[in-house]
């Protein structure tokens, strides 16, 4: 494998509320939650080394939630002010947010909730459109909604168009995302774990091949730029699917955040070397069809590229 090969690989990370924070994320080794002051030290290093995307995730934690998640488009919170810091900083990076209302709501779901605690679909992807405009006149490249709720790829293109910003910014879409037990280290990261019920009747059960299929369809005809697929590892035959339905697309997986935890636990216990492991992770990836990588491995991937290991 080859820097050409990898470039593409995405850094993420948690952004607090708290400007000076560096708080470490127990289950998840050498991820910590960032204070925007201190994005300077943490990504300088790794722009040095060839980072070029960055995905960001809002953790708020001094603010109160409510049942809208007005915390996600906080202009004083975590995310808008990071996109500004970032663009200034580093002017040669791409920005990427997530857009989602389950770090901000007080419940923890991903949507606004009707009176009897299901998802109100019109207030969701209106709200999840407002959010997407802000991160992007705030000055993101790309805005990637996870909450995958029906045509909320159409609202937020409708909204980006509505403030003139369709042209330069670029839609991901969580396409085909698995309700998933990988996904227990970010919750505990941004302590968003629903309060009450589960993401079952938004996202896709294990099995359901047909419906991420479709899923992905219905992301290219409402317009999506990127189709993703969530988790990763698991999932590397809807990745083929995705390749298949949607050959013309760059096609971007998520290493989530328990396949990170289990490859470092793996290490660990001594029963694999870290380095081969994510290794031959990323290059089950690209032999799925990914073009494009979100992982928490990428700062030890960037150094790692510079001295390939021997075959
Ligand atoms: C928010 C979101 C989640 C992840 C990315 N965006 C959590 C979820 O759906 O519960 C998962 C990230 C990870 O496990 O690394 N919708
Ligand atoms: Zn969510």
């Amino acid at each position: 494998m080859t820097r050409q090969e990898y470039i593409q690989a995405q850094g993420r990370f948690f952004i607090t509320d708290e400007p000076d924070a560096k708080v470490p994320l127990g289950s998840m080794p050498n991820q910590y939650r960032w204070g925007v002051d201190r994005l300077k030290e943490f990504l300088g290093p790794l722009v040095e080394r060839g980072l070029a995307s960055v995905i960001v995730f809002g953790v708020p934690v001094l603010k109160e939630k409510d049942e809208v998640g007005t915390l996600a488009d906080d202009v004083d919170g975590p995310v808008i002010q990071a996109i500004k810091k970032i663009r200034e900083l580093f002017p040669s990076v791409y920005v990427a947010a997530d857009v989602c209302l389950c770090e901000y709501t007080s419940h923890g779901h991903c949507g606004v909730l009707l009176e009897d605690g299901t998802v109100d679909n019109s207030k969701s992807i209106a709200r999840l459109a407002e959010v997407a405009v802000a991160y992007a006149k705030a000055g993101a490249h790309c805005v990637a909604p996870s909450d995958m709720m029906d045509n909320r790829i159409n609202a937020i293109r409708q909204g980006l168009a509505r403030h003139g910003l369709a042209g330069r910014t670029t839609v991901m879409s969580y396409s085909a995302k698995f309700a998933s037990s990988m996904y227990g280290p970010f919750r505990e990261a941004v302590a968003s774990a629903p309060s009450f019920g589960d993401r079952r009747c938004y996202q896709l059960p294990a099995n359901a091949r047909g419906m991420a299929r479709r899923a992905i369809v219905r992301d290219v005809q409402e317009g999506a730029d990127i189709i993703m697929v969530k988790p990763a590892l698991p999932y590397l035959d809807i990745l083929a699917d995705a390749r298949e339905l949607a050959p013309d697309y760059p096609l971007a997986c998520y290493q989530v955040s328990g396949e990170y935890a289990m490859l470092h636990a793996t290490a660990n216990a001594g029963i694999g070397d870290l380095r081969r492991l994510v290794e031959e992770t990323m290059v089950s990836f690209l032999r799925a069809g990914a073009s494009l990588i979100l992982t928490y491995f990428t700062p030890e991937l960037l150094t790692w590229l510079d001295s390939p290991l021997p075959a």
